[in-house]
């Protein structure tokens, strides 16, 4: 995680670098540091805490200069403190040093630095490579370039590191392996940052970078080279994400500005993906139909409220395409032995395309000999080319660090990917897989309906804001809904929030319920009578009232519901479709809890939106 940013050009350098750091502060929060490049020495200003603390140790004394490098921290090796925080310089103070990721070989570094008499002022893992990179530059004749090539050899880990040195500050060096970096070409100014929010607001021109590569930037250069010194051509792309869509836009915070956006969302991912003679259109899947008849198995890894879509994928791709389906949180996929094979297509979820563990996960299942599709939703990131194909998921920036419009927009994925496999296996036929989409293209319309009418929502959720614990209860596709309404409530409102199986209620959670604290308890009531799902659902109910529990239930219109203290109502629909609508009212109680608490939205303690480190 941490975010980083780098400029050199014409402006007064501090514009730039701060104001991207506050784009990127989703990526980390527990720090900020910036380092100004005058001609003489580096201007290093770095605070414990977020952004905001920075800025007011910053404003009195800001020298006007036109290139430095900025990093907004989420901690890894050392505490959040001012003396832990980025940039991290050398003994001489004149070679700065940002990074995101972690050197994993840091301590045995130091200890030969310390030999060769440097001396460290932080805990962190990254003032090593200041030290080293200050040895190297001094080799290599003064050439920083160089000097990180020679570094990043010695490097184990996962890293994005930014360099600046005093004697030729408009010069930035970077180098990306297994984190991300991105260039931005400017007119005579030249960005270097994790992520294109970062200066999406000064120019729609961007660079990816592979895995080792070593770019060098000044206000009228850019080049890029491999490890073995030769050069590489720049892979340029145009950045279709409007500068608007990372502003709040008049919402209190991004993350109801982000619950908002959800029916455009969900309309943009789903748009032109049915052909005039009824063919689902995933041309981007790059298999054909024999490869789609001759799979055996898909394996869904994700993270996090990812890992979720990745569970709505196992019900309704089972259930359209009749292909067995195993969803693994990435992290535990490698640990064991998989079996995955070219009859394997393994899916990988991922908004930010950077989550380590999913892509530690994907290289696992390549190296296995599994297809790999990305479903992503930023551009270039790692994981969709690192991937053989990927869905682009179009929920535009994701900028609170709780995901909700990205959610949406994956599971959107998934039921486009398990109608085209049921549609080529032939386990649908045009008339059904046409008819689902059709009843898809309503959803939009049907979540503006429900955040229209979201204001008692949100008057009920305070009335529960002092609750100390919270079940979700939900059976079929509900479960996952459950679990995300779960998850969204401990990242948000920092309180203790289970999500279960109705089935499951008797086997241990149920115990849970207090009727002294009268246990808030959230039924997602299961849609239709298929397999009695929601008499059962409705028996749960009954079963956790008497026990004390105040019980809100999530039911289509229409649907009866007994025993519940409230009921909140969404649209009716097919019951494989209904985590899309049900989802939404969670992730408003969520925010209206976090809201209620005090609560910082958009950037929950402890958390961070791209988790680049495993
Ligand atoms: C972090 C975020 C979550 C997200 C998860 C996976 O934990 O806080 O909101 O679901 O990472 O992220 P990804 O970018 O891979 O979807």
């Amino acid at each position: 995680m941490c975010g980083i940013v780098g400029y050199t050009g014409a402006r007064s350098a501090v514009d730039p670098l701060i104001e991207g750091l506050r784009r990127l502060e989703y990526r980390g929060y527990d720090s900020a540091g910036i380092a100004l490049g005058t001609p003489t020495s580096l201007f290093i200003e770095k605070r414990a805490g977020k952004l905001a603390n920075l800025e007011s140790a910053l404003s009195p004394n800001i020298p006007t200069v036109h290139s430095g490098i900025s990093h907004t921290r989420w901690a890894t090796h050392g505490g959040p403190t001012d003396r832990n925080a980025h940039p991290h310089v050398d003994n001489e103070g004149k070679l700065a040093v940002i990074h995101n990721g972690i050197i994993e070989n840091y301590s045995e570094l130091k200890a030969e630095l310390e030999s060769r008499g440097h001396s460290f002022s932080s805990d962190t893992d990254t003032e090593s490579v200041a030290h080293l990179l200050s040895d190297l530059r001094k080799e290599h004749g003064g050439d920083l370039t160089q000097a990180m090539r020679a570094a990043v050899k010695l490097l184990r880990g996962s890293f994005t590191l930014l360099a600046v040195h005093a004697d030729d500050p408009e010069r930035i060096v970077g180098v990306r392996r297994n984190s991300p970096l991105v260039a931005g070409i400017g007119d005579g100014e030249n960005f270097l940052a994790s992520d294109v929010a970062a200066f999406i607001d000064y120019t729609k021109r961007a660079i990816e970078l592979g895995q080792d590569e070593i770019i060098t930037i000044t206000p009228s250069s850019i080049e890029i080279i491999d490890l073995a010194g030769k050069a590489v051509a720049p892979r340029e792309y145009e950045i279709t994400w409007d500068a608007a869509a990372a502003q709040k836009g008049g919402f209190t915070h991004f993350m109801l500005k982000e619950i908002f956006e959800q029916p455009k969302a969900v309309a943009d991912t789903l748009i032109g993906r049915l052909s005039d003679n009824d063919q689902i259109l995933i041309d981007e899947l790059h298999m054909t139909d024999a490869e789609i008849a001759a799979l055996k198995k898909i394996v869904v890894i994700a993270c996090g409220t990812a890992y979720h879509a990745g569970m709505v994928a196992k019900y309704a791709i089972e259930k359209w395409a009749k292909i067995s389906v195993e969803v693994e949180i990435a992290s535990e996929y490698r640990y064991r032995d998989p079996i995955v094979d070219s009859s394997t297509l393994v899916v990988a979820i991922s908004q930010s395309g950077e989550t380590m563990d999913t892509l530690m996960a994907v290289r696992h299942a390549k190296a296995a000999g599994a297809r790999v599709l990305a479903i992503c939703n930023t551009n270039s990131s790692t994981i969709p080319r690192e991937s053989d194909a990927v869905i682009y998921t179009h929920a535009g920036p994701e900028i609170a660090v709780a995901s909700t419009k990205a959610l949406l927009t994956q599971i959107v994925a998934v039921y486009l990917l398990g109608l085209k496999l049921a549609q080529v296996r032939k386990e649908l036929s045009d008339l059904e897989v046409k008819s689902i989409y059709h009843q898809m293209l309503e959803l939009p319309a049907q979540i503006e309906q429900i955040l229209e009418t979201v204001e008692p929502l949100r008057e009920l959720t305070r009335k529960f804001a002092t609750s100390d614990t919270v079940l979700f209860l939900g059976r079929n596709v509900g479960y996952p809904v459950a679990l995300e309404g779960a998850l969204k409530l401990k990242e948000l409102a920092y309180i203790h929030a289970e999500g279960f199986a109705g089935g499951e209620l008797k086997h241990g959670p149920i115990a849970l319920i207090d009727s002294v604290k009268q246990t808030p308890v959230i039924a997602i009531l299961p849609a239709g009578h298929e397999n009695a799902l929601d008499e059962k659902m409705l028996s749960n109910i009954q079963e956790v009232k008497a026990r004390g529990a105040r019980v809100i239930v999530i039911a289509q219109e229409g649907d009866a519901v007994v025993g519940a203290e409230h009921i909140i109502r969404i649209p009716s629909g097919p019951a494989l479709l209904q985590p899309i609508l049900a989802t939404v009212p969670l992730q408003v109680f969520a925010y209206e809890m976090a809201v209620a608490r005090g609560n910082d939205v958009d950037q929950p303690r402890n958390l961070a939106k791209s988790v680049t480190v495993e």
